[in-house]
């Protein structure tokens, strides 16, 4: 079965810099690198480098960016449901630090985006129906709403975060915040692991959609049996995390798409994550199943 991604593609100008200058202040970077990025675009990326059929919706510009934004994905073994606006393309500047990164997006097209409801009937055969939220929230919603009116399984990485996401946890089966969205989402800090765990525990008693957190170099935790399990990530050598959550939501899709349990799927996910920040650039680390697999 097959998995279809809503969301944004992005141009990645990725400057590298040993430090942010502060207000008022320039500095000189190293370097300059233009990315196919954009969290739908990597997410769909990630679960079409595993062979899975996927489909991505979304928008770009016709301007230069747009143009090679779509020559690059007609390489992946995408279907892709993009149009094309006098907007201009949504562009990411990321800051690449040592150890870290800062992005500022500017959704240009994305935000503009609005689904065509009879080009939703390629919709028909899939399973799975990823989405985030650098596209219009109304977006998002009337995403949810057709593809559960669908059948399908609906899966939201609420990044960035957005407090309208709890209006609509009713159209989602499982969500998947970082530490710092999933505080966002319960609206309170938190200071330990100690304290996320038993936070993801009582969200989860308390709704119906499952919870997912991704945590970085720890790994991903999940909720079975009413306990916390946590797949560990693997340890490798970082080169840049831009990208990572985007690869773990893609595999993790593609994995339920093949058939995998929830908790294959995790594990799966977990590992490719792993595997995909060795590269500069959000998609040029994404593995392939075999590589994945090796892994496992
Ligand atoms: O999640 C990483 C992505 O966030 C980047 O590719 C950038 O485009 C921003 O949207």
């Amino acid at each position: 079965m097959s998995v279809i991604v809503l969301g944004s593609l992005n141009m990645d100008i990725v400057m590298k810099t040993n430090q942010l200058p502060v207000i008022g202040e320039t500095l000189l970077g190293e370097h300059v690198d233009y990315f196919i990025g954009g969290k739908g675009a990597n997410q769909a990326v990630a679960a079409a480098r595993t062979n899975t059929a996927t489909t991505l919706t979304g928008q770009v510009g016709t301007d230069a960016f747009g143009e090679k934004i779509l020559t690059a994905l007609k390489r992946e073994n995408l279907h892709l449901q993009v149009t094309q606006t006098a907007i201009p393309t949504g562009i990411a500047a990321i800051f690449k630090l040592p150890n870290d990164n800062a992005i500022v997006v500017l959704p240009g097209a994305n935000a503009d985006f609005t689904i065509d409801v009879k080009a939703t009937n390629a919709w028909d055969d899939a399973s799975i129906f990823l989405t985030q939220l650098e596209i219009s929230l109304a977006t998002v919603q009337e995403g949810l709403q057709l593809a559960k009116a669908k059948g399908l399984t609906t899966i939201v990485n609420p990044a960035p975060f957005h407090s309208a996401i709890v209006e609509m946890l009713p159209l989602i089966d499982i969500i998947t915040p970082n530490e710092t969205e999933f505080a966002q989402l319960i609206g309170q800090e938190l200071t330990s692991d100690k304290e996320l765990e038993a936070a993801m525990l009582t969200w989860s008693a308390q709704h119906a959609t499952r919870l997912i957190v991704t945590r970085g170099s720890q790994g991903t935790s999940f909720i079975a049996n009413n306990a916390i399990q946590t797949v560990p990530a693997l340890s490798v050598a970082v080169v840049d995390t831009t990208g990572a959550g985007d690869t773990f939501n893609g595999l993790f899709a593609a994995e339920l798409a093949a058939g995998s349990n929830f908790a294959q799927a995790v594990r799966f996910a977990t590992i490719g994550a792993s595997l995909s920040v060795q590269k500069l650039g959000a998609q040029s680390g994404m593995p392939s199943r075999e590589t994945i697999l090796q892994h496992m």
